[in-house]
Order: structure tokens, then sequence, then C-alpha cells
């Protein structure tokens, strides 16, 4: 049998999984870009196989996946034959594709405008059965994590607050899991160090703000600055990952971050402060983290709209400031992006 093919797409190698198809040109949205052709077979014969390939998949998740599709109520397809040129289409959690049933042909349909180049996918439409032996790698910023019908994302969701873990994550499978964050847009947070005195803290901020997908950092007054072996030392490669500038004047930098509909906060204990764990950030913050013995300078304490504190429970009365800075940029960051998804 001759390989089905179709001007609209070529095969290469994929970044998702060893082979992939890709447009060739334009392809627009709702276009049927191939067939997904194979064998037809029997419910009951249709049962047999897929229970096979589940056998191979239990040894090694990486031998092919269950190509069957449902033609009608008494036929499948099995498109696991060397001519389904279709077959060869990876899976995502974002899918550009579908299959659709067309009186009686499956086709692969564009679900939006794809652009020359980009890889076609669809979604596998997998069972919540044995999702764990089928990890994604789709790379999408959406991505779940496993090949699933989007019917069970929820489902899924729930499983992981619920249960307890069974074991830890290897370095490669924790790299792979922050590819779906990596990508996501900044949250419209920043934080200004304002005459920070360790350039450890300077480095730790930085670590900080890289974690939680803030927009940038100002580095005003005294606050060291890179290149600097300290801050290196503890950025460990965030200084360069998070937008940065180094300004004296602390005043002009407040203003300008006003005028551009920021909401001021000190993180500061004072006569008016809320707890942090109170705040509901509801349009872009600027949060203000000030010197380690002084704290946050005069001008800025008066240019600032509110401060936040956050509560001592032992004998100390405060946090170092780095740490202080840890909790207030996750929690604020947190409490925006939810609020700008809701
Ligand atoms: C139908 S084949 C797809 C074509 C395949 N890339 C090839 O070169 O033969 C299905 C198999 O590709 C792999 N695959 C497809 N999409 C994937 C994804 N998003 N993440 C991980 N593996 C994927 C899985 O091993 C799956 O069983
Ligand atoms: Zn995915």
């Amino acid at each position: 049998m001759k390989k089905t093919a179709s001007p609209y797409i070529t095969v290469k190698q994929s970044s998702i999984h060893s082979n992939g198809v890709f447009a060739k040109k334009n392809i627009p949205a709702g276009t049927r870009v191939i067939e997904y052709v194979g064998e037809k077979i029997t419910k009951a014969e249709s049962d047999r196989r897929a229970e096979v390939v589940l056998n191979v998949n239990k040894t090694d998740n990486t031998k092919g996946a269950v190509y069957i599709f449902t033609l009608n109520k008494r036929y499948d397809i099995d498109g696991n034959v060397s001519y389904n040129t279709a077959r060869l289409i990876n899976h995502s959690c974002s899918p550009n594709c579908e299959a659709q049933l067309v009186r009686g042909h499956i086709w692969i349909v564009a679900l939006k405008d794809i652009q020359r180049g980009e890889e076609l996918t669809y979604n596998y439409g997998y069972d919540f059965d044995s999702y764990e032996e089928h990890p994604c790698r789709c790379g999408s910023p959406d991505c779940v994590g496993y090949i699933l019908a989007e019917e069970h994302w929820p489902k899924l969701k729930a499983r992981h607050l619920t249960h307890r873990p069974k074991r830890k994550l290897s370095h490669e499978e924790i790299v792979r899991h922050q590819e779906k964050f990596r990508r996501k847009p900044k949250v419209p947070v920043i934080l200004v160090l304002d005459n920070i005195r360790s350039a450890h803290n300077v480095g730790a901020a930085f670590r900080t703000a890289d974690g939680a997908g803030i927009e940038k950092i100002y580095l005003c007054g005294i606050t060291a600055y890179p290149p600097n072996s300290q801050i290196d030392k503890t950025a460990l490669g965030a200084q360069c990952s998070v937008a940065w500038e180094y300004h004296n004047n602390v005043a002009d930098v407040l203003k300008d971050i006003k005028a551009r509909g920021y909401q001021v906060i000190l993180l500061e204990q004072t006569d008016a402060s809320f707890d942090y764990a109170d705040f509901e950030a509801k349009q872009p913050v600027c949060l203000v983290v000030g010197n380690e013995i002084e704290g946050v300078s005069e001008i800025a304490f008066h240019l600032a709209d509110r401060a936040m504190e956050i509560p001592m429970f032992g004998e100390k009365n405060s946090l170092n400031v780095s740490v202080a800075c840890g909790v207030a940029v996750y929690h604020i960051s947190h409490s925006l992006r939810t609020h700008l998804r809701s």
C-alpha cells in the first residue's frame, strides 16, 4: 500500500517524540489535513488488539499507543499500518488538530490556523486508568504531564491534591515538569530592593523572583547589582533570567512605577501594616523591601500606598530579609495570578 500523503504536511523529526507531522504551508482552521486510514476491524478484534498493546506498554511505555479509532457501532479502524502517515502525528495537551469522523472516514482537521513549520498535534484522548504509564512531553505551557483525554484533567488535578506521594522525582523529571511553567507569562509584580546591604541577600531575591515568575527587580541605592560574585553565589544563574535595573534614586523608580498603575506596598512593620496572608492582589503590585537594619528609606515610606508585615510568633522580631522577601513575593504573585485567572 502506498503511504498516504497530503499537500499540507511533511514528516520530520519532532522534539515531542521521534517523528512527527509538520505543516508544509499555512493551514487555515477547519481544513481536513489528512485522512487517518487503516485496517477496518470488528469491535471484538479491536478489543483483542487493544489488550495486546496495553500488555506491551506495561513493560515499555515508549512502545506504540492504541491506534484504534471508532468508525461506527460495528467497526473500528486500526491505524497502526505503515501506509497511514497520520499515525505519526504526536499528542499535545494544547492540540492544533482533532480527529473527526466524517461520513465513515476519519479526518485530522485543523482546530486553528496553523503556520508553516508548526508541528501538527491532536489529543490522543487516553483513558484515566493507566495515565501514569504515559508521561507527556508535548512541551506546551498547558501540558498536564500525561497523555490524557481532556475530560479526565480535573480528576488528575484532584488526585494530585489528595494523594500522598509515592516517590521523589528524578532531576530529569523535575526539569521536564518545570517546562510547563517556563513559558508562562510573567506576573505583573515588581520587586524594589531599597538599600540592601548584603549582596548574598540580593542574589537570593533574584532566585525568588525567578521562581515566582515576577516581572522585574529594581536595585536601588547601595544595593549591589550584577556582575557581582556574591550575587552569583546565591542567585545561581537567576541574575541572568530575571529582568533588572539599577537606579541610585529609589524615589524616581517608585514614582515611575506608580504612574504605570502599580500599587506600591512596603514589606515593613509600621503602625498600619496588615498581615501579608490577608492580602488579595487585584492590580499590579510593586513590593519594596528595605535595608537589613534600617528598613525601607524615608522617601520610599512616603511614596508607598500601604505596608504589609509577616507576623512573628517566636522570640525574634523579624525574619532575614531574603526569607521575608520570598514569603511575600510568593504570596503576592500567587494571589495576583489567581485574580487574573478569575
Ligand atoms: C502514534 S505514535 C506517534 C508518532 C511517533 N512520534 C513516531 O515517530 O512513531 C504514538 C507514540 O508517540 C509517542 N508520543 C506521541 N506524543 C507524545 C507526547 N506528547 N509525549 C510523549 N510521547 C508521545 C508515544 O510513545 C506514543 O505511544
Ligand atoms: Zn502535554
